[in-house]
């Protein structure tokens, strides 16, 4: 469960994100939906505790980011974008292990949930391999592994599936529904609707920091009679 209440980032005069609030409960995917620098990173990393509010704050699973942000960081499992940062020199099992060792994570407790995820996301054959010449896939399903070894029940995803072909896109998509599945919050962000249309519940558009609307895909069409695209270019367009 996740409740985000009056949540604010600026950078100098730059209101990156400006008095947003929303909620999300188990087992529902929250699409967050905008422009390039609408603001959709800034919240995500807020919420991740790796980037200080100005204001406002959120709660996760009852535990608040600013008093709590440790407690707070041990219930999210993050999925970002772009290049995934592991290291090369250690293979894809040192990687999640090491992960899981800076989440406390008891040593026995990490290896089952290791031996599962080799399994669920069939890395067998290179989960002992160094991930340096590993292709996008392989890294793919590592960074995956790494996101959720602790068994995070929120899960943060920031434009996943940017630059990854067809095959790494699915892994991605399947993933995020198998999080849902298993009951997690979860918010994704992205700037496709088809993508957003095809996984999420309820979809947040966010646009210059601000909220301008949330609903369900349902809820939207009916109140403006379009398809997403036209819902999100009306809404967009409406506030420039
Ligand atoms: N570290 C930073 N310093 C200054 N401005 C930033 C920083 N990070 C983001 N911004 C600005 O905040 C706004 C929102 O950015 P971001 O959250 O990355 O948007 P999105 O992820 O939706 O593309 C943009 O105007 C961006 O330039
Ligand atoms: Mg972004």
């Amino acid at each position: 469960m996740v409740e985000v209440r009056g949540l604010s980032k600026h950078f100098k005069e730059v209101k990156a994100v400006d008095n947003i609030s929303f909620y999300i409960s188990p087992g529902e995917i929250v699409g967050l939906l905008g422009e390039n620098g609408a603001g959709k990173t800034t919240t995500l990393r807020m919420i991740a505790t790796m980037l200080k509010p100005t204001s406002g704050t959120a709660l996760v699973n009852g535990y608040d980011l600013i008093k709590e942000p440790h407690k707070v960081r041990s219930q999210i499992g993050i999925l970002f974008g772009g290049e995934v940062g592991l290291y090369d020199r250690l293979t894809a099992r040192e990687n999640i292990r090491y992960f899981a060792d800076l989440n406390e994570m008891d040593s026995k407790e990490a290896e089952k949930s290791i031996e599962n995820l080799i399994k669920l996301l069939g890395m067998e054959e290179f989960i002992d391999r160094r991930v340096g010449k590993f292709s996008r896939g392989m890294k793919q399903k590592v960074a995956i592994a790494r996101s959720i070894v602790h068994n995070p029940s929120v899960m943060l995803f920031d434009e996943p599936t940017i630059g990854l072909d067809v095959t790494s896109s699915k892994i991605v998509q399947d993933f995020i529904l198998s999080c849902k599945g298993e009951n997690k919050s979860i918010i994704f962000s992205s700037h496709s609707m088809q993508e957003v249309e095809k996984l999420c519940d309820r979809i947040i558009i966010i646009h210059k920091g601000k909220i301008v609307e949330d609903g369900t895909l349902d809820e939207m069409k009916t109140k403006y009679g379009q398809d997403l695209e036209e819902v999100f270019l009306r809404l967009v367009g409406e506030s420039r």
